[in-house]
């Protein structure tokens, strides 16, 4: 039966880390797959999460099924760390899953369920894996423009003029911060000027909300979300825990959606657990009892907060070493945009024979489009890095 299957064109982030990993090249370095990794090259268990593991295993007494919504006291405490208590909790519909992608894909098919004609309409460019995973659940994707490659920056007036374009009923992907993968972000005046026409036409957002505490800081990060919460009637919210917890292997994240009224977040409840029972039955538990451990308990929470806090620090300074790097090496301010971007990514122009030239002739890797991992560089290789870019872009 499979002898009508093609081979699935590789994944153009995750086929990196086979690369990286048989690229004997002991200088090698790895700017591709969205994982933090601190000064040593290291994505170390974070102190927290240890002491949650700790725990866990001296408290926990059963492995036996907690249902397709996972762990309710993980959710609580996500709703309260994203929403921070814009919304009455009677309005939220909620399930754990499998990672931020297991939400996105979970929401799409709730939204295929609620309307199957629906358009999503995507940002120009965005995370490789969003266009197949709508695809998937059957719905149809548009997309906005959103990225300036000249100037590295928004295309506010293009993407205003676009959503006016969509029609009602239509979603709007969205991510809440630290965009992926251009860094490129929307300042508070714009989010507002996004909400206002979502108001207008009647669309409904679809926020992709991945690595919240990497960009302004954890509140910081939320403004929008919880702008667009305590405006709109309804809005759907994919988070993950898998970043900014450091624990991407235990797949944990969570899918929200805000709905009208409580009588309707009951029925969406109902609908989201059923769309989760038949694509997995039932999330794993190990990263949403950490999770919870560490939100529920004061200390280790502010324990976690602290952590978060010097891995965003790390990522502002090495942004604004690798900008005065480049600066030296390309003898311009061409690559200033850097210290304004936010979050793990940015988009830094280069094409994809530049990037295939830097990690035959430099051992660097990166994705094909030109984005790449800040937290991937070690101090110490900031220099390389910028001038082995500067490089290639010269011959
Ligand atoms: C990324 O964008 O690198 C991460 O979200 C990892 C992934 O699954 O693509």
């Amino acid at each position: 039966m499979f002898e009508v299957l093609q081979p699935s064109p590789p994944d153009k982030i995750l086929s990196l880390m086979g690369l990286f990993r048989d690229d004997p090249r002991a200088h090698k370095i790895d700017l591709g797959v969205g994982v933090y990794r601190d000064s040593s090259g290291r994505t170390p268990v974070m102190r927290a999460v240890r002491e949650a593991e700790r725990r866990l295993f001296e408290i926990e007494e059963t492995k036996a099924y907690l249902g397709p919504g996972g762990d309710p006291g993980y959710r609580a405490a996500i709703a309260e760390l994203v929403f921070g208590g814009t919304l009455p909790a009677d309005r939220l519909a909620s399930a754990q899953t499998p990672g931020g992608a297991g939400a996105l894909r979970i929401l799409a098919g709730l939204v295929a369920r609620a309307r199957p004609g629906v358009s999503v309409w995507l940002p120009d460019p965005t995370w490789v894996n969003h266009p197949a995973i709508f695809a998937d659940a059957g719905l149809a994707t548009r997309t906005y423009p959103y990225f300036d490659p000249a100037g590295s920056g928004v295309r506010i007036d293009a993407m205003m003029a676009a959503l006016r374009q969509a029609a009602p009923g239509d979603l709007v992907l969205l991510h809440g911060c630290c965009h992926n993968p251009t860094g490129a972000s929307l300042v508070a005046s714009e989010w507002e000027q996004i909400c206002d026409i979502i108001v207008a036409r009647g669309l409904v957002p679809f926020i992709d909300f991945a690595y919240q505490g990497f960009g302004d800081g954890l509140d910081q990060d939320a403004q929008a979300v919880r702008r667009f919460a305590s405006r709109l009637p309804e809005m759907l919210v994919a988070v993950s825990s898998c970043k900014n917890f450091s624990i991407y292997r235990e797949r944990t994240g969570c899918a929200f959606v805000v709905a009208d009224s409580a009588a309707r977040a009951e029925v969406i409840q109902g609908q989201l657990l059923t769309c989760a029972r038949i694509a997995y039955s039932m999330p794993p538990d190990h990263g949403g009892s950490l999770v919870r451990i560490i939100l529920q308990d004061p200390a280790l929470k502010a324990q976690w907060r602290k952590e978060l806090e010097s891995m965003r620090a790390r990522i502002v300074d090495l942004r604004t070493r690798l900008a005065s790097a480049f600066a030296e090496h390309s003898n311009s301010n061409r690559y200033g945009f850097l210290i304004s971007h936010r979050g793990m990514f940015s988009l830094i122009g280069t094409t994809p024979e530049q990037v295939a030239r830097l990690r035959r002739e430099h051992a660097i890797y990166m994705v094909e489009d030109g984005r790449i991992n800040i937290a991937g560089l070690a101090e110490e290789q900031v220099e390389r890095f910028a001038s082995a870019v500067v490089a290639v872009s010269r011959s």
